[in-house]
């Protein structure tokens, strides 16, 4: 009888440790922060290096990696940021083969993406069939004992991020001399990508969104340094208004689409986050900020833009600034490391996005 009764106890106790560990592991893993991130150089972690072999070394790198990880930029892009934030490691490119670790999340991103297929063949349609591709392998691979990867409750509550588009305004812009409406007439088509990629991961479980507006396009040195322009072209921060005024106007008709999300998936959080005007205020306000001359590259060559197709950053003939933490945009087209720093970190509170929601609130109220 006693015996029995210890036994019992024995028992009970038994269950109720693992009705406690399967609690705290169910929490845990509904809890933990998971970024799957789609896009182009703004937030590729190495996709292009790993899917194209497009040679990204030093001077990329130089104030944060000290080598070439693929980034475009001196050192950690706003994605880097946010892991940061949010205590995880930062994202492997889905296309590194090399012992890649998925348990924060995955990024699809490759430099040069479009929203419309163009020349680097991983347009924001083929990302999201990676990913669809990458949850099914996951699943399976899981099913089979495999660890650190992201379970079925894992991409429901991960956050799915986008932030692309800046590379198919550039084209249309130049294959139209640099006129407004040829431009503006294509965005639709452009917004309608991210419409389906939205759909797409929804069906697939993801309900969770962010998604970034594209950034002032005419304020980048490069665009600066190629379009020969009089003062009435530039507004009057200093920047190319044709070029800034096509970026609005995709902005405006992403603002709307997502708008429009929100009514059909009525169990979803869509976040836009408006990263156009962070940016902008930059390049506005420099020195509030701490930076200097900044419409003047970091990476290149040539007055005043520090610009110069011949002299790329990485190319025969190129230097580096004296201070690269005082410059807004590393080589005439990619941020630089500080920069990136400041917009995360003002981003992420969620002042700039609609509804205001701040980056970390997807898992912890
Ligand atoms: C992957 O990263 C996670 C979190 O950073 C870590 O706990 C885990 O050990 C890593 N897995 C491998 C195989 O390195
Ligand atoms: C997912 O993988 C299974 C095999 O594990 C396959 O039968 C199925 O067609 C795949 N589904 C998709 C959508 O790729
Ligand atoms: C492009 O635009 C510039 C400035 O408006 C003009 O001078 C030039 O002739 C145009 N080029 C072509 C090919 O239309
Ligand atoms: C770049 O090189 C080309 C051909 O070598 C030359 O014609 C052009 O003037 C150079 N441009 C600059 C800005 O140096
Ligand atoms: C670089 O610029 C930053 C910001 O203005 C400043 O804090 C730092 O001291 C400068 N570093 C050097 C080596 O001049």
């Amino acid at each position: 009888m006693v015996m029995e009764i210890r036994m019992n106890a024995i028992w009970c106790w038994i269950n109720i440790l693992l009705l406690i560990s399967t609690l705290s592991n169910g929490v845990e893993s509904q809890r933990r922060p998971l970024l799957v991130n789609f896009g182009d150089s703004n937030s590729d972690t190495g996709g292009v290096l790993a899917g194209i072999g497009l040679p990204i070394g030093l001077p990329n790198g130089i104030t944060f990696f000290h080598r070439g990880t693929g980034r475009l930029g001196d050192g950690r892009l706003i994605i880097d940021f946010f892991c940061e934030h949010l205590k995880l490691s930062y994202l492997s490119p889905y296309l590194d083969s090399l012992s890649p670790n998925f348990s924060s999340g995955v990024n699809f991103a490759v430099s040069g993406a479009t929203l419309l297929p163009k020349f680097v063949p991983f347009a924001l349609s083929i990302q999201v069939r990676q990913f669809i591709h990458f949850k099914n392998r996951s699943l399976e691979l899981l099913s089979l004992g495999s660890r650190d990867l992201i379970n079925e409750e894992g991409f429901r509550s991960a956050l799915y991020m986008i932030d692309i588009g800046q590379n198919d305004l550039q084209v249309a812009l130049y294959a139209s001399n640099i006129t407004y409406r040829p431009v503006a007439k294509q965005i639709p088509s452009f917004v309608e990508e991210i419409r389906l990629a939205v759909q797409t991961i929804y069906q697939y479980g993801g309900r969770n969104f962010w998604i970034h507006n594209t950034g002032p396009l005419g304020c980048q040195p490069k665009e600066l340094a190629l379009h020969p322009h009089k003062s009435s072209d530039l507004d009057r921060v200093g920047c190319l208004r044709v070029h800034n005024r096509v970026a609005k106007t995709f902005n405006k008709g992403l603002r709307i689409l997502t708008e429009d999300l929100r009514l059909v998936y009525k169990d979803a959080v869509i976040v836009y986050v408006d990263v156009y005007s962070v940016k902008y205020s930059l390049f506005a306000n420099p020195e509030k900020y701490g930076f200097k001359n900044p419409f003047a590259a970091c990476c290149g060559r040539g007055a005043p833009y520090f610009y110069d197709r011949n002299a790329t950053c990485g190319q025969p003939g190129f230097s580096i600034c004296r201070n690269v933490s005082e410059s807004i945009v590393w080589d005439g087209v990619h941020y630089a490391e500080a920069s990136n720093h400041v917009v995360a970190k003002r981003i992420q509170k969620g002042h700039y996005s609609t509804p205001k929601i701040k980056l970390e609130q997807f898992w912890y109220s």
